[in-house]
């Protein structure tokens, strides 16, 4: 008994005075290994008398699931040890102050066509889109636009080389108004945002820019409710209530009658500067009643319906709003231009 106990504390002081898992290991197959010291002496009891096998096999027994036990708190206060440790060492100092990301910011055009969106939707208009890449058919034909119309020069549409001239990149959005007619029936009333694409460039013009297709069909739709709908827009716009507005006469193949609406000059005030070409107006839309040929493509009965349709330029808009006199900044992508916005 004596000897059992004293091999117990021998251990325990042996496994307390380890502080590595693979010494603590080694010192575990010494005890409890298959050569171990305990294993010999569990090999041992058949040399004692039958009588005294069970007490001393009990004994030994005891004393193996006290030295596990050892051993096995010793291995989580090692390990916990050394999990500290690294904790301490790789520990992060939350309060410093971050090297911080550059913070992204929204594009003026897209500022713009949000605000442009948002006033519509105001009004119960819903945001619809169409395709870049179109084909002769919407672009063209189907706005009543006939085939030797200067719109359809080559020197200001990029068509796509599908050997037909079938394909082109859209010049306007008003496409989107016969995709979405094609499908829907009156009331509708939506508006089309999307990037539109000419072969042109200088100080008012780039080979991209973006428009804002508006369109109204129902029943009773009038010349007064385009006016109504559109000055309202662009007072609440320009946040300027006093902002004079005007309609001149226009064309467009598909509206009739059709206008185009300008602006008192921001700049000015309608005194007459070099922005607005010293006529103390800027024109900002094209506009007018859509015209029946375009509602007859789309199978929509022109005696019933009527409706009318606008598009906007939203680079226009962005250059009123933000006092940006050249277009092309907004796609130069300089980011000294681009922080002012935000
Ligand atoms: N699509 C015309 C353009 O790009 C703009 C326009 C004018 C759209 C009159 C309309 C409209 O819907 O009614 O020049």
């Amino acid at each position: 008994m004596n000897n059992l106990e004293n091999l117990l504390n021998e251990a325990i002081s042996l496994f307390d005075s380890i502080d590595n898992t693979t010494e603590l290991e080694q010192a575990k197959a010494h005890y409890l290994g298959k050569r171990g010291v305990l294993t010999e002496m569990l090999r041992g009891l058949g040399k004692l008398s039958p009588e005294e096998r069970p007490a001393m096999g009990g004994h030994i027994n005891k004393l193996k699931k006290a030295l596990e036990k050892t051993i096995d708190f010793r291995r989580e206060t090692i390990l916990s040890k050394k999990m500290e440790a690294q904790l301490t060492r790789e520990a992060l100092d939350v309060s410093l102050s971050g090297r911080g990301l550059g913070m992204g910011g929204l594009h003026p055009v897209t500022r713009t066509l949000e605000r442009i969106e948002s006033l519509f939707r105001s009004i119960g208009f819903t945001v619809v889109s169409g395709p870049e890449i179109e084909t002769d058919f919407y672009n063209f034909t189907a706005l009543n636009i006939p085939k030797n119309h200067p719109a359809r020069a080559v020197h200001d549409t990029f068509y796509i080389d599908d050997g037909k001239n079938e394909h082109l990149l859209r010049t306007h959005t008003s496409p989107v108004q016969i995709r979405y007619m094609q499908s829907k029936r009156p009331p509708i009333k939506i508006i089309a945002p999307g990037r539109v694409y000419r072969c042109d460039s200088d100080v008012t013009h780039t080979p991209m820019f973006h428009q804002v297709e508006g369109l109204w069909v129902d029943e009773n739709v009038n010349f007064s409710a385009l006016k109504g709908v559109l000055v309202d827009f662009i007072k609440q716009f320009s946040e300027h209530e006093e902002l004079s507005t005007r309609f001149r006469p226009s064309f467009f193949p598909f509206t009739e009658p059709s206008a185009e609406m300008d602006i008192s000059c921001v700049m000015c005030n309608n005194k007459g500067c070099r922005i607005c070409s010293y006529t103390g107006w800027l024109e900002i839309l094209g506009c007018g009643m859509v015209h029946p040929k375009v509602l007859k493509y789309v199978n929509i009965d022109s005696e019933k319906y009527i409706g009318f349709a606008f598009g906007l330029g939203v680079e226009r808009l962005a250059m009123l709003r933000y006092g940006v006199n050249d277009i092309r900044m907004f796609f130069e992508n300089d980011l000294r231009f681009l922080k002012q916005f935000n």
